[in-house]
């Protein structure tokens, strides 16, 4: 136990010290110390509505006093019904049914089941396979992380991963088929939608139960959103060969990219969304999946009405609270708004950003959910080794002076490509989000003085 500190906690790195936090305010977190850290990624684009709503803490401790726990195989609550309504007449049209989960990885873990009872229910037994996207990811559970394609989480377990396959997802800025999204939208002809049907008649059609896909790819590449028509041309290839097109808003959900979800944006009706993360802004932990009103017919058709799954927590009354509290937050807080004005804000100036850091390559990303592309330098297009860290060693600056930002690696094969998401809460105002980039400009100042071993390099230079 040489170097592991004196603590009872099994902690996300043990070489690591983490702050202590005591509270939080709006978009700053305090540590024990006092330091204030201003939150520009919402934690892990959870606390979509800053910290230390009293409402939300309020409503949970109402509910909690009042039946804090029932089990949803013999009783339903109050809360459960309105949130459900709620969210289902915030989803579209024909997605009405609302089934909750504690975290995103059971709200998809829930998902790929629940396409496959359908399928089997429907006369289709052969239907079990699930094809995902390269540089995805849906979650750590068996199930949602064989569906993902995030080589550093998936490599540690590989011989135990379920025998799904994977495409690679449009990243234009670097395809990895070799395309330019020009040529593919002038010519109407897509490698990376082939790639899906290729697939499909490799397993064979009879076989593939879901295909899953995040609208706009989060933690894996960025914030990386689709060219336009990309999911129209799944969604039809998902309706010829039968197959539940799974859009998982775990990220995106909730009014991050300035709609309620992001499907409304690239234009398609999913078979389920997942959401997570925002639905509670993170005051508890609430996840789910919103489903098509032709499988809730296949379940009562096929299924004598029952889906065989089901969690302990599934539909908890003190989160469902503070579900209904957060959604009245969203509401009152005209977050939307906010979210497109401010979203458009931070977008420009971090393009100015852009211009003045030849580490920046690529600034995309919708709403408020936008990411950075890093690379040693971008005029000869040169990239960060792995081994660098260049992502985690920028957001270990930025940390330094009192910003967290949400970094990542991999963003171009699984191992190579690095990535700062910001996304600060949705409540936030024009002068945060100048207090933003100003920090992430002086720590890239900082990082650039610790790349050429200059400890004297000051923001100043
Ligand atoms: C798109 C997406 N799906 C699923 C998950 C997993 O959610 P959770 O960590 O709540 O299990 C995440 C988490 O970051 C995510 O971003």
């Amino acid at each position: 136990m040489d170097g592991i500190k004196k603590d009872y906690v099994f902690h996300r790195d043990f070489k690591k010290e983490y702050p202590i936090i005591t509270h939080g305010e709006g978009v700053y977190l305090v540590d024990e110390e006092g330091k204030k850290y201003l939150d520009a990624c919402s934690g892990a684009v959870a606390a979509n509505l800053g910290h230390g709503i009293a409402s939300i803490g309020e409503a949970m401790a109402e509910q909690a006093k009042k039946a804090a726990f029932v089990h949803t195989m013999r009783f339903e609550t109050k809360a459960l019904h309105e949130l459900a309504e709620k969210i289902g007449k915030m989803a579209p049209s024909r997605l009405n049914k609302v089934y909750f989960t504690t975290g995103g990885s059971e709200a998809n873990e829930s998902a790929l089941k629940l396409a496959r009872q359908y399928h089997r229910d429907a006369g289709k037994p052969q239907k079990h396979l699930v094809i995902g996207r390269w540089q995805s990811y849906h979650g750590n559970t068996i199930g949602s992380l064989s569906a993902g394609g995030d080589v550093k989480r998936r490599h540690v377990y590989t011989p135990n991963l379920l025998n799904y396959a994977h495409v690679y997802s449009p990243y234009c800025h670097r395809c990895p088929y070799n395309r330019q999204q020009d040529d593919c939208l002038a010519k109407q002809n897509w490698t990376c939608v082939t790639d899906i049907e290729r697939v499909i008649l490799e397993l064979g059609p009879e076989n593939v139960s879901a295909f899953i896909a995040e609208p706009i790819v989060g933690s894996q590449q960025g914030a990386v959103p689709p060219p336009p028509g990309y999911f129209e041309k799944v969604r039809e290839l998902c309706d010829r060969y039968d197959i539940i097109l799974i859009i998982d808003e775990v990220m995106t959900g909730f009014g991050r990219t300035g709609t309620n979800f992001a499907t409304e944006q690239i234009g398609i009706e999913a078979d389920i969304i997942t959401f997570g993360k925002g639905v509670s802004a993170g005051y508890a932990p609430l996840a789910g999946m919103i489903v098509h009103d032709r499988l809730i017919d296949g379940l009562t058709q096929n299924s004598d009405g029952k889906f065989v799954h089901g969690y302990t927590y599934s539909g908890h009354p003190v989160a469902v609270a503070a579900g209904l509290a957060a959604l009245d937050v969203y509401e009152h807080e005209r977050v939307l708004e906010n979210v497109k004005e401010q979203g458009n804000y931070l977008f420009d100036r971090l393009l100015e950003l852009k211009k003045k850091h030849s580490y920046i390559s690529d600034v995309r990303g919708r709403g408020l959910l936008i990411g950075i592309e890093l690379v040693k330098d971008r005029e000869c297009d040169e990239l960060f080794d792995p081994s660098e860290k260049a992502a985690e060693t920028l957001n270990a600056i930025a940390m330094e002076l009192g910003a967290v930002f949400y970094p990542g690696t991999g963003s171009i094969d699984g191992i190579k490509g690095e990535h700062l998401i910001i996304s600060p809460p949705l409540t936030v105002t024009k002068p945060e989000l100048d207090e933003i980039v100003r920090m992430l400009d002086e720590s890239l100042i900082l990082f650039k003085g610790r790349l050429r071993k200059d400890e004297t390099y000051e923001i100043t230079k």
